[in-house]
């Protein structure tokens, strides 16, 4: 069985678990933070080499504050804890989204834990915060305006790998798989650009449902496509994007 090299999970359905055992939406926040832990793990013991969690959008600022504010606890909670785990795992942390507007605590925890992993050479464990695919390609289309204007780069210069290069993403190769649970079958602004050749798997189960074995099946199911990427037989990776070397 093919492992894909890197799997990219929109957890959805926390809210939707809580109210149907008549909790509080935050209760089920709280059971899939612990779910995103089993999950982490897991692909760990699979050898997936890149797992991208998208753990806050940037459309997620709309929700009541006290939920966007327990949604920052647990990340903090996740960050200050299990740092050491991440170590013992041999996981390289990182994020994309822009950290500016998370709160000065969570900025520095990533900080943290992305300096106390940068030598390890496990899985690449990326947490999507305050993301937006479309805001993530308005800010490499500036920046390469920037370096146009400054002649650092020439227009005939753009094309595909060029702009992979400039996105946050530039360290990781596109998603082979991306799942997205409680039976909703949207992006919802994830991926956009990195998503041209991905798999996508939906789960029925709301994501504090969402289990190992449930991940092993994505990735039977995953490996019973016929990947072509535009051509006819047996596929040829589109190229992997080259590292980012802009920031
Ligand atoms: C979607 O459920 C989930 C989120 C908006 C946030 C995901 C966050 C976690 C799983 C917890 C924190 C994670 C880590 C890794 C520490 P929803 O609220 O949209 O559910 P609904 O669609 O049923 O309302």
């Amino acid at each position: 069985m093919i492992t894909p090299r890197h799997i990219a999970i929109i957890m959805d359905g926390n809210g939707r678990w809580a109210k149907k055992r008549n909790h509080q939406r935050v209760y089920g926040h709280i059971r899939g933070a612990k779910v995103a832990y089993d999950i982490i793990k897991s692909c760990v013991e699979l050898s997936v080499e890149n797992l991208t969690l998208f753990a806050f959008s940037t459309e997620n600022w709309k929700r009541p504050q006290h939920e966007v504010s327990l949604l920052m606890t647990l990340l903090i909670k996740y960050l200050k804890n299990e740092q050491k785990k991440l170590n013992k795992y041999n996981i390289r942390f990182h994020t994309i989204g822009n950290p500016r507007l998370l709160p000065k605590e969570v900025q520095e925890l990533l900080i943290e834990n992305i300096e106390s992993t940068k030598n390890n050479t496990g899985m690449n464990l990326t947490f999507a915060l305050n993301y937006g695919g479309r805001q993530e390609v308005i800010d490499s289309v500036k920046k390469i305006a920037e370096d146009i204007k400054h002649n650092r780069l020439d227009s005939s210069d753009i094309n595909e790998q060029l702009i992979n290069s400039y996105l946050q993403s530039a360290f990781m190769p596109d998603p082979e798989l991306i799942i997205r649970t409680s039976n909703e079958r949207r992006l919802s602004n994830f991926f956009l650009w990195q998503a041209a050749y991905s798999e996508f798997y939906f789960s029925d189960k709301l994501w504090p449902d969402f289990s190992p074995s449930d991940l092993t099946k994505a990735i039977v199911d995953f490996n019973s496509r016929n990947r072509r990427f535009g051509g006819l037989t047996e596929p040829q990776p589109p190229p992997q994007p080259m590292r980012n070397i802009h920031g």
